[in-house]
């Protein structure tokens, strides 16, 4: 069992998160639900923004390792991960791994991660683990992408702790805004409490099928609760996308032609624009 965030709340434990490294915008990529598009979102979107020549470091933060195994990393390759950060057992430059895409490094997971969650319990700034491993060196990149586990517990806490915002994946489907309103009471507890600088950055719809009514539905709705938080670009359920990882590849190397990659290209696009007009 993990502990949820909620079971960590009120307030820090340390004073708030030390504040390097401000060129870089550091997204997390959350839900707490399963099976959203997080990994898919995270993977292709960091590649789209590489293409654009961004620098861009992806953050395996699930035990799972989804985005590792998604971009080619060998399990070999992971001897130094995402773990060994939160420990304090390594710096982020032994742990980041080059990959396929010029432009996008990773820091791999294990499945140590699983346990990771009970160690850190007891550990001095457990919100903070990332925070201290991550923000003093990651200068060198404009952009860090922090691809969560589906729960809310102490790695996605400390995801949320290192983030300028959050970039919330939510698939077209009928629980999906249940589970939206939930995610947003968190993020406005961890903003209290931790990170008060901590946004939503915006809301992807993911796996739209134009087939089905049920998708136009939800995106209504979370269009009307959420307005321009919810991007334009919505990535249509596409069967190229779900074959990328098995090769290794993200959609965008695999077949760029699909309409999961034209999306992600297009989602890309639309964030730099409207991180452009924020930073303005
Ligand atoms: N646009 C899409 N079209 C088709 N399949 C997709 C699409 N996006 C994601 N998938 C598939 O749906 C499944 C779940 O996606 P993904 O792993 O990205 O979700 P996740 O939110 O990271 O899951 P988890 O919560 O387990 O980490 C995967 O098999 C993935 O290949
Ligand atoms: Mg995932």
């Amino acid at each position: 069992m993990s502990t949820l965030i909620e079971d960590l709340m009120p307030g820090p434990i340390t004073g708030p998160a030390p504040k390097t490294g401000q060129r870089t915008r550091i997204l997390a990529v959350a839900n707490q639900k399963g099976g959203v598009g997080k990994t898919t979102t995270t993977v292709n979107l960091a590649t789209a923004m590489a293409a654009t020549n961004k620098k861009v470091l992806i953050i395996d933060l699930d035990p799972q390792g989804n985005a590792s195994t998604g971009l080619g990393i060998e399990r070999n390759a992971r001897s130094i991960t995402t773990y060994d950060l939160l420990l304090g057992n390594a710096q982020l430059g032994d742990a980041v791994r080059d990959t396929i895409v010029p432009g996008l490094s990773i820091i791999p997971s294990s499945v140590d991660l699983a346990g990771a969650e009970l160690e850190l319990i007891s550990m001095p700034e457990r919100e903070y683990r990332l925070v201290n491993a991550i923000r003093p060196a990651c200068a060198g990149y404009d952009f860090v992408l922090i691809d969560c586990p589906p729960a809310l517990g102490l790695l996605t806490l400390n995801a949320l702790c290192l983030a300028d915002a959050v970039l919330v994946p939510l698939q077209c489907e009928y629980y999906a805004l249940e589970g939206l309103s939930h995610l947003v009471r968190t993020i406005e507890r961890i903003k209290r409490a931790f990170n008060p600088a901590l946004e939503i950055q915006g809301v992807v719809l993911t796996m739209y099928d134009r087939r089905n009514n049920l998708s136009d539905m939800v995106a209504a709705n979370v269009r009307e609760h959420f307005g321009d938080k919810v991007y334009r670009t919505v990535i249509p359920r596409n069967v190229r996308v779900s074959e990328a990882p098995s090769h290794g590849r993200p959609v965008l190397l695999y077949d760029w032609r699909c309409a999961g990659s034209q999306a992600y290209i297009h989602l890309a696009g639309e964030m730099l624009r409207r991180e452009r007009k924020a930073a303005a």
